[in-house]
């Protein structure tokens, strides 16, 4: 099986970027954790990123026909994406949406995505583990 890990705006930043919230790994070390527990788990990880919402909803299309599920950070576009939301909903693999921060305990435009209601669960607040967390669950989804 292979799952599509997808990540949006900003995030090719991390290990730079506000590391305090983020943590210092960058998203290529993520990546490698990604793939290394995927192969424990027999999956193949697929990870990808863009800083573009219309990329990222070609992705979740791609994925309906290429994956057994999606894994996806959507970074702010989570918070201001309906189209997301939508492109989420239309296809038929189980979808998961994973944060490093507790957007919960940030500012309250974080509060909210409008890809939560589109997915089966969301993981956020535990760091790089998110990923790990979440590629744990896809597992039990693929079941
Ligand atoms: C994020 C949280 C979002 O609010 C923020 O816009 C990001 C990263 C996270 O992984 O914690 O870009 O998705």
């Amino acid at each position: 099986h292979t799952v599509f890990v997808l990540n949006g705006p900003n995030l090719n930043m991390l290990g730079k970027r506000e590391p305090g919230i983020y943590g210092g790994q960058t998203l290529e070390a993520i990546a490698d954790d990604c793939r290394k527990l995927g192969a424990e788990l027999g999956l193949e990880v697929d990870f990808r990123q863009t800083n573009h919402e219309g990329v990222l909803i070609d992705w979740i299309h791609e994925a309906n026909d290429k994956a057994a599920a999606v894994l996806i950070n959507p970074g702010a576009y989570g918070h201001t994406s309906i189209a997301l939301h939508d492109a989420l909903r239309a296809i038929s693999v189980p979808s998961i949406e994973l944060h490093l921060s507790n957007i919960h305990a940030r500012e309250e435009f974080r509060h909210k995505t409008w890809t939560a209601p589109a997915v089966k669960g969301v993981i956020c607040g535990f760091g790089a583990d998110s990923y790990l967390l979440a590629l744990r669950a896809a597992t039990t989804l693929i079941k």
